[in-house]
């Protein structure tokens, strides 16, 4: 497969040190802040004072100087990172310096998960050495197993993914800072790195455990000798047949390069997520757990899963325009197009793109395709879209490739999570490594009622039961067959 180099390819994406003078017009206060790599830091700002008198500062006024306001991070660095590149504008994407086209084509998303986490991509012993300890960490400890078996068998395999991970921390209690002291990882680099390839090598494990809970099948062993996508198909897959039984490579492959794909964006909202929750020396698998539940949701990993659901609502090539003047209208959101930081294209999904074909070479045409090329097409015409640089991103053609390979509508985002491992991974030990870990404590700007006093409840204000003020009535299972209804 001829998978397209990017043409511009920044050899250095440092910018030289300089200032930027700020005024405050209230005081006429000036200063300079250095510019470093074109950011200022947001803690200058808090030399900026409002201009009050002792003793007439408004209530709510906040005494500890300017504060710089940013829901949702829109421009907002929350590290100094040496792992992922982004040129949104130009849509271009590298890590450690390589960029993504270069790996989906050169590469396996183990290598690549070693570039992240290590920042070298590895010589082949170190390369060898990395593979075997990851593979030789798939076991699922058999109380967790267990554990995992007890969630019910409609259970969203994100929740049993999450709640695995959750409980993974209780098995490990040698790799727990709460309990062996919380500079476990600062001080001690063997033990992070058994973490790092414990939750590798277990998380294509427990992946496939949540999909065999959904279909009623016993837990599959891992297979060291396959590779890693290989070892996830065949738990997923493996019945009675005998040990023989692989599945078809050319899956194996086209998942490969998918989770390559996946592997590492900076600062999303679960990497940023993993980064926050790392930052207060909790285990790592606490931190993988919060994170993966970031990704959950449907703005974010969660966006694969809603295409389809999309598409299939959508139905076919002729409901098109229906839908499309709905999203103009605000009713449906566009699932699939759209991002934070691309606004030209995102270049893993003309990769995708490629791999879908690879795909439906395999499997067979997704029938919805038709569909979810109509809405493209339609939508890259229309001056709605276009302005707003909305453009389909990795998730529109992710899910299709998903679907067309059989695997189910709620497994998706589990197919998103396990190769972001690797990021949230090189995110959490870049950050311990770096000897400048601080716990995350964003500021906010309070812009509630001013100081009052309590009012005992006989002498408040009679206020009925709206549902907009506070808590509506909530309707209650009550049985029929009750003799005394609540
Ligand atoms: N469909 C319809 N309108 C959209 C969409 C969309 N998918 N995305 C953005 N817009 C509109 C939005 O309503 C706003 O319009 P207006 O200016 O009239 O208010 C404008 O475009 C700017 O959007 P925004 O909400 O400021 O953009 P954002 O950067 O906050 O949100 C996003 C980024 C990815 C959450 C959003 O584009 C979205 O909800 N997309 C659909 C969900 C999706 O595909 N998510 C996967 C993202 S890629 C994988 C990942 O990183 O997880």
């Amino acid at each position: 497969m001829a998978i397209a180099t990017a043409s511009a390819v920044p050899t250095s994406v440092l910018k030289p040190k300089d200032s930027i003078t700020v005024i405050d017009n209230r005081t006429g206060k000036s200063i300079d802040i250095e510019i470093t790599n074109n950011s200022i830091p947001a803690t200058a700002f808090s030399q900026l004072k409002a201009p009050y008198a002792d003793g007439e500062r408004p209530e709510n006024d906040t005494p500890y100087g300017l504060r710089v306001l940013d829901p949702s991070f829109i421009n907002t660095a929350i590290i100094q990172s040496e792992i992922t590149y982004i040129d949104g504008n130009k849509g271009f994407l590298m890590h450690r310096g390589y960029p993504i086209e270069q790996l989906a084509e050169k590469s396996s998303y183990l290598e690549t998960a070693y570039l992240l986490i290590y920042g070298e991509l590895p010589s082949k012993s170190q390369l060898d050495l990395w593979n075997w300890e990851i593979m030789h960490h798939t076991f699922v400890a058999d109380d967790l197993q267990q554990m995992i078996r007890q969630m019910r068998y409609d259970s969203h395999p994100m929740s049993v993914f999450i709640s695995a991970f959750s409980a993974m921390s209780a098995f490990a209690p040698e790799a727990n800072p709460a309990l062996q002291g919380s500079d476990l990882y600062i001080t001690n680099k063997p033990l992070m790195n058994k973490q790092i390839v414990r939750i590798l090598g277990k998380a294509t494990t427990v992946a496939a455990m949540a999909y065999r809970i959904r279909i009623n099948r016993p837990f599959t062993p891992p297979r060291s000798d396959l590779s890693y996508t290989e070892n996830l198909l065949y738990m997923m897959d493996h019945m009675a047949e005998p040990n023989s039984y692989r599945p078809d490579p050319r899956l194996a492959k086209a998942l490969d390069i998918l989770f390559i794909l996946h592997a590492d964006h900076e600062m999303n909202c679960s990497t940023s997520t993993m980064v926050h929750v790392g930052s207060s020396l909790v285990d790592p698998y606490s931190c993988v757990a919060a994170a993966s539940a970031a990704l959950y949701g449907p703005l974010h990993g969660g966006a694969n899963e809603a295409v389809i659901r999309m598409l299939a609502k959508i139905g076919s090539v002729e409901n098109v325009p229906d839908f499309l003047e709905r999203v103009k209208e605000k009713k449906e959101l566009l699932f699939g197009f759209g991002h934070r930081v691309y606004r030209e294209t995102d270049p893993r999904s003309k990769v995708i793109r490629e791999v879908a074909d690879m795909v439906f070479e395999v499997c067979g045409r997704e029938p919805l395709i038709e569909v979810a090329i109509a809405l493209k097409d339609a939508a890259l015409k229309d001056e709605y879209f276009t302005s707003r640089k909305l453009f389909p991103n990795v998730d529109y053609w992710s899910g299709l490739i998903y679907k067309a390979m059989g695997f189910p509508l709620d497994f998706f985002p589990v197919l998103f999570v396990v190769p972001r491992l690797a990021g949230y991974l090189a995110h959490w030990k870049q950050q311990l490594d770096s000897g400048k870990n601080k716990i995350s404590r964003p500021r906010q700007v309070y812009i509630g009622k001013g100081r009052r006093d309590y009012i005992p409840v006989e002498a408040r204000e009679a206020r009925p039961i709206t549902g907009k003020t506070g808590l509506n009535a909530i309707p209650h299972y009550i049985s029929k067959r009750r003799l005394t209804k609540i």
